[in-house]
């Protein structure tokens, strides 16, 4: 016997979505498809809730106008999918929801049939409902119908719209680049993927698309850009993913100012079209050296002060033996302030002690600025000059908290900035709303890696020295700076880039001083090195984190809350179960040995 709910065509078309009827519709006779969003049977009169991508709609079934209708209504449960027709009508006063959309009208039903049925879903769908994130994750399509999440993924779909028209509207020419590839150094692990026909060898997935873009750049499409898929297999955190978007972008002989002006104007596009507002670039610019000095990181929030001071000078002599023993070793001593709006019980500063001792082996010196004195455990051991200097530094006032940790800079710096970041948390001093964008610039071009014993590049390898800095390049390394240049929002870094080496020796003088013999960078970037003979213009770009831009736009904390199928902390796609085992045939006919 023929059934409908074996049909996969439907009985009637839609004429409208759900969520966009209203007062002006009244009268219309309108075909509807949805899922139960709520069922309310009032003995007679039976009223479902019916929602679509575009929101809800009330539907009326009245036995006596539409009997068949009203039997079906009769077996619809919660998120069944059914089809209805019916007569747009105004409610009657007080009735009127004002809260809903469609809160004036409701569809007296004439027809309707059930095209599939549902089990209770494990969570509830509406709109502000918020179950678990495991159980959400798990049943992602039943997730990706709440409201919530629609919503997140139409702006994300705006924004990378939006993005798209300003680079088109400003010359770049999108180029999709593969996925099968080579190794490019982005600083993380790569994913592999082994090859059948080529028994023991590998392609790696591509951490970003540096060097092909570079490569495009050389083969004359002047600017390009592409909505890409990266892949790296590194520690996750709440704005990272092990597969993630950039929007990647580059351009012949641009200066830094033209890259990050493009940057700008492609950002402000993405506000403009999502939230309507506007973000008003060019954006202040801060010096590296400056961000790690004032705020102890390279991406700081700059929507609060409590900013970092070098306090070695003012406790210079000092008889307190801690910090005697830092200044003798040339270290130093930072502090923040807590303001006295805000307290930290004596165990909140213990605690916060015990955390530094034992995380970074560092200690933390207070003291609460009091009307008759600095009180704490280290004020007696300072005395009212060296006191009275540090007051003036930090500009202290009764009722504050000076927090100080002593020791390299390097190390104590980016410990207060955490400890400021922490603070400034827990006591809200940044304001939700607020949006304060800044450009890092003047990153240095390395660093040393005390793990691997050598130089390490702090961008990528592929990133230009500053002009006025080549000479150093021998001599004083670690004080090159880049011409790089970091886009940072309230504390996180939405994208960055670099003007490129175009010189093909220069790029093996910065591999050599990253440790690579001539042999090894020739074997594994011998095809750039090649291209690089070949007339390579000088060339630069950027990629933003289209996930991280979505996260904003979103005002959400959570990079898998605007991602469909996101992974978890630990690279699990718990709806799918990805990763997971193979048969032992694949593995056989890849020629790999599973060990574990
Ligand atoms: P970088 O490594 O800084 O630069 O990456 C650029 C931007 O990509 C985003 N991003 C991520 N987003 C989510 N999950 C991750 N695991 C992740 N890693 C990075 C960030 C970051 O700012 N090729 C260079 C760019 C260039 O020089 O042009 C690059 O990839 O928002």
């Amino acid at each position: 016997m023929p059934d409908s709910k074996y049909s996969p065509l439907p009985p009637w078309q839609r004429t409208d979505y759900c969520g966009t009827l209203r007062a002006a519709d009244e009268g219309r006779d309108v075909a509807l498809l949805g899922w139960v969003a709520s069922r309310r049977d009032h003995g007679r009169l039976i009223f479902i809730d019916l929602r679509d991508r575009e929101g809800i709609v009330q539907l009326v079934f009245n036995p006596e106008h539409a009997a068949a209708a009203h039997t079906v209504a009769e077996k619809a449960r919660s998120e069944y999918y059914i089809a209805a027709r019916g007569k747009v009508v105004r409610r009657s006063e007080g009735t009127v929801n004002a809260e809903l959309p469609t809160g004036e009208i409701e569809v007296t039903v004439r027809e309707c049939e059930i095209l599939n049925t549902s089990p209770v879903p494990p969570f509830p769908i509406g709109e502000g409902e918020m179950a678990a994130e495991e159980l959400r994750l798990k049943n992602r399509y039943l997730d990706l119908r709440r409201p919530e999440m629609l919503r997140n993924l139409r702006t994300r779909h705006r924004a990378l719209k939006a993005v798209r028209d300003y680079l088109d509207e400003s010359g770049f020419i999108e180029v999709e680049t593969p996925i099968l590839w080579k190794s490019t150094p982005e600083g993380a692990r790569d994913y592999l993927v082994p090859s059948r026909v080529n028994p023991g060898k590998f392609y790696a997935l591509p951490q970003s698309p540096q060097l092909l873009k570079q490569l495009l750049m050389m083969s004359g499409f002047d600017r390009y850009y592409q909505v890409a898929r990266c892949f790296r297999d590194e520690d996750l955190r709440a704005n990272r993913q092990p597969e993630f978007t950039q929007i990647d972008l580059e351009m012949t002989c641009p200066r830094p100012e033209d890259v990050m002006s493009v940057a700008e104007g492609m950002i402000a596009a993405a506000y403009r079209a999502t939230l309507g507002i506007d973000i008003a670039p060019p954006f202040p610019r801060l010096a590296y050296a400056d961000a790690m000095e004032r705020f102890g990181s390279d991406k700081p929030d700059m929507r609060f002060g409590m900013e970092l001071r070098n306090l070695t000078g003012a406790f210079a002599g000092t008889t307190f033996k801690v910090f005697a023993d830092v200044i003798a070793r040339g270290e130093c001593i930072y502090a923040i302030t807590l303001p006295g709006a805000h307290q930290l019980s004596r165990r909140e500063l213990d605690e916060m002690a015990e955390a530094l001792r034992s995380r970074h082996g560092l200690g933390l010196a207070w003291a609460k600025i009091a009307q008759e004195g600095w009180q704490g455990p280290i004020a007696k051991h300072l005395g009212d000059a060296e006191k009275a200097r540090a007051a003036e530094a930090m500009a202290l006032k009764a009722g504050d908290t000076l927090l100080m940790v002593a020791g390299d800079a390097n190390k104590v710096r980016p410990v207060l900035g955490d400890l400021r970041l922490a603070l400034g948390e827990k006591f809200t001093m940044a304001a939700r709303d607020e949006r304060r964008f800044l450009w890092v610039v003047d990153f240095p071009l390395f660093e040393y890696s005390a793990e691997e014993k050598r130089l390490v590049a702090v961008n990528h390898p592929f990133t230009a020295p500053h002009p006025d800095d080549l000479e150093m390049l021998e001599s004083e390394p670690l004080k090159a700076r880049a011409l790089a240049y970091d886009m940072v929002l309230n504390g996180q870094e939405l994208g960055g880039g670099s003007i490129r080496i175009h010189n093909r020796d220069l790029q093996l003088k910065v591999m050599d001083l990253l440790g690579l013999t001539r042999e090894e960078a020739i074997d594994r970037f011998g095809f750039l090195l090649d291209a690089l003979t070949y007339g390579a213009p000088p060339h630069g770009g950027c990629a933003f984190g289209a996930d991280r831009l979505a996260m904003v736009l979103c005002g959400t904390d959570s990079i898998r809350d605007v991602i469909a199928f996101p992974k978890t902390q630990k690279a699990v796609d718990l709806m799918s179960g990805a990763p997971s085992e193979v048969s032992p045939r694949q593995l056989k006919e890849l020629g790999i040995k599973v060990m574990a």
